[in-house]
C-alpha cells in the first residue's frame, strides 16, 4: 500500500549524468574528492556513453579539459577542442540514443579559472564575455549538442546564446540555462575535476547568487526565460529545495536542478566511513530533489541509481 499511494517516484528518465573528458589522457582517471566518477579519455567516454545507454539514462552533459588555457579560454569554440572532439564522436555513434548537452562556461579553459574574460581592474567583464559564449555555443551545436547549458551567471548570457545559435541555423538546438546559481562551497570537488583554481580570491561572489538570497533567483528566472531559455536550472540541489519549490510554482517550463559534487562527495564520504547507508541515502536525496519540483537532476550518482529505479 505504502508503493500505492507513494507521491513521488524517481525514474532513470529523470536524470542526466555530468561526464568529464580530458584532452590528452592516455588513460581516464578516478578524481580523488568524487570516488567512482572519472577524468575521461576519448575512449574511455565512448565506453561509458554506451554504458549509460544500456542503463536507460537518458542524457549526459559534458565538462572538458584542455591542454591548453589561455586567458580567454580560446579552446572552448576551437573545433578541435576536448569538448567539440567528444560530441562529435558521441553522435557519430549514438545519434538520438542519448541527449548530449554541453555546459557552456569558459571557466575549465581559462588560464585565471574565471567564468569570463577579464577587465583591466580584476573583476569578470560580463558583456565581452557574452562573445565568447555565443562563439563557444555555436562551436557545441555545430559539434552536435542539443542542449546548450549556459553556467557562467552572466547577464544576457541566453539572449546572446540564442541569437548566436539562430543566427548559425540550430534552431533546434536547446538552451538550458543555469538561471539560478549560488556561489555555493559544495563545488570544490568539481574544480578538482576540471583542474581549476579560481584567481583572485578564490571565489565567484561577482557574479554567482549569494546564499542568502531566494527572490532574486525568481529574477533569474524570469529574466532567463524571456531571453529564450526552454529550460530552467537550480545549483545546488539539497540546501536549496526551497528555490526549485519557488520555481516549480511560478514557471511552466522544465525545472533542472544539479545536485553537485560537494552534496554527491559529503554522501560517498560518510557512506565510506559506514556512517550513513549511501544507496538508501542516494536515493533519499535525489528523490527529494524531485519531490521539491525538479523534472531533470544532473547527479554524479545516476548510473548507479540506474541500477535500482524503474525506467
Ligand atoms: C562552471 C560550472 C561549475 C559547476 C558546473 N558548471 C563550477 C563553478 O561554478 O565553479 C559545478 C558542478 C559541481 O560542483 O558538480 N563551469
Amino acid at each position: 500500500m505504502r508503493e500505492l499511494v507513494a507521491e513521488t517516484q524517481l525514474r532513470k528518465a529523470d536524470l542526466i549524468a555530468p561526464l568529464f573528458v580530458r584532452e590528452g589522457a592516455s588513460a581516464p582517471q578516478e578524481i580523488t574528492s568524487l570516488p567512482g566518477v572519472m577524468q575521461h579519455t576519448q575512449a574511455s567516454l565512448h565506453k561509458e556513453v554506451e554504458r549509460l545507454i544500456d542503463l536507460g539514462i537518458p542524457g549526459v552533459i559534458l565538462f572538458g579539459l584542455p591542454l591548453k588555457k589561455d586567458v580567454i579560454g580560446s579552446q572552448a569554440w576551437h573545433p578541435k577542442g576536448v569538448v567539440q572532439t567528444a560530441l562529435k564522436g558521441l553522435v557519430a555513434s549514438f545519434g538520438d540514443d542519448i541527449i548530449l548537452m554541453a555546459d557552456t562556461c569558459v571557466d575549465e579553459f581559462t588560464s585565471h579559472g574565471h567564468c569570463g574574460a577579464m577587465a583591466a581592474d580584476g573583476t569578470v567583464d560580463n558583456d565581452a564575455t557574452l562573445k565568447l559564449y555565443a562563439k563557444m555555443a555555436v562551436a557545441q551545436a555545430r559539434a552536435g549538442a542539443s542542449v546548450i547549458a549556459p553556467s557562467g551567471m552572466m547577464d544576457g548570457q541566453v539572449a546572446a546564446i540564442r541569437a548566436a545559435l539562430d543566427n548559425d541555423g540550430h534552431h533546434d538546438v536547446a538552451i538550458l540555462a543555469y538561471s539560478a546559481k549560488y556561489a555555493s562551497s559544495m563545488y570544490g570537488p568539481f574544480r578538482d575535476a576540471v583542474d581549476v583554481t579560481i584567481a583572485d580570491g578564490g571565489h565567484r561572489k561577482g557574479y554567482q547568487q549569494d546564499w542568502r538570497n531566494a527572490r532574486e533567483s525568481l529574477t533569474e528566472v524570469h529574466l532567463d526565460l524571456a531571453e529564450g531559455a526552454d529550460m530552467v536550472m537550480v545549483k545546488p540541489a539539497l540546501a536549496y529545495l526551497d528555490i526549485i519549490a519557488n520555481v516549480r510554482r511560478e514557471v511552466d517550463v522544465p525545472v533542472a536542478a544539479y545536485h553537485v559534487s560537494g552534496e554527491y562527495a559529503m554522501l560517498k564520504a560518510a557512506a565510506a566511513n559506514g556512517w550513513i547507508d549511501g544507496e538508501a541515502a542516494a536515493l533519499e536525496v535525489t528523490t527529494s530533489i524531485k519531490r521539491a519540483g525538479a523534472d531533470i537532476i544532473l547527479t554524479y550518482l545516476a548510473a548507479e541509481l540506474a541500477e535500482i529505479l524503474p525506467a
